[in-house]
């Protein structure tokens, strides 16, 4: 078998990221056959070392996983929750690999939520430097106005940032809701709700239909299933502004 060096180790565990795995050697939380490493570079070998990270023994995971979820509402987006509230990795039980989300989704979205277990792929999807166009559809209190639609695609200030502008097309309107597309690039906390609160529209659903070029499509609510091949090349793809 043959060296690898120790951050790589760790991120093909499935735990973390690459660059995240480098942090935890610096911190000292990495011990290879009982040794703490807290040096970059050091090389390891899998089939002879034991590592451990924060006292608990790691191995590789060499196949990759890729998921898609529809994460209903009233679901957290991480692995663990303070206050008991149901996450969703509950809905993904059946995936048998450590497996954790891609980004997140509020409480209160529903929608596309990718989750995988390649550190690497999770941290270029996250990174926010050519970020993807994320796609959300969103209902909003009352009939929308031409006027807030072209204030939400210019970029408006939402507190503490002032938003890029978004593609922002109505779907449906009545007096009493309308549902409007809109697709932005970045990945503010709450950005959408925060955009329509800002033009005094209220969200009273959201849910993410899109990120980059990988559709939902008829995935039904609380269901997952695999990436294709070509959905992955295409995110990796896309996030490389190719
Ligand atoms: N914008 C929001 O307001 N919430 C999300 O979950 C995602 C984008």
């Amino acid at each position: 078998m043959e060296l690898i060096r120790l951050q790589k180790y760790i991120a093909e565990s499935g735990i973390t990221s690459r660059r995240k795995a480098e942090e935890l050697i610096r911190e000292g939380r990495v011990k290879v056959s009982g040794e703490i490493i807290r040096e970059m570079g050091v090389k390891i070998n899998p089939d002879t070392d034991e590592v451990e990270v924060d006292g608990h023994i790691i191995r590789q995971e060499t196949k990759k996983y890729y998921i898609m979820l529809n994460k209903p509402a009233g679901y957290i987006t991480t692995t663990s929750d303070d206050f008991n509230r149901p996450t969703v990795m509950e809905l993904t039980e059946d995936v048998h690999a450590r497996i954790y989300p891609v980004g997140r989704l509020d409480y209160d979205t529903q929608g596309l939520l990718l989750l995988s277990n390649d550190g690497d792929f999770a941290n270029a999807i996250m990174h926010p430097k050519g970020n993807l166009k994320k796609t959300y559809i969103a209902s909003v209190k009352g009939l929308i106005t031409v006027s807030a639609i072209k204030r939400l695609r210019s970029g408006i200030d939402i507190g503490d940032y002032v938003t890029k502008p978004a593609e922002v097309e109505l779907i449906s309107g009545t007096e009493r809701e309308s549902s409007v597309k809109i697709i932005i690039g970045e990945g503010k906390k709450r950005q959408v709700r925060r955009m329509l609160d800002a033009v005094g529209f209220p969200v009273l659903r959201l849910k993410r239909v899109a990120i980059g070029g990988v559709t939902l499509g008829n995935l039904p609510e609380g269901k997952w299933r695999h990436l294709k091949p070509s959905e992955i090349e295409l995110l990796a793809r896309q996030k490389k502004g190719k």
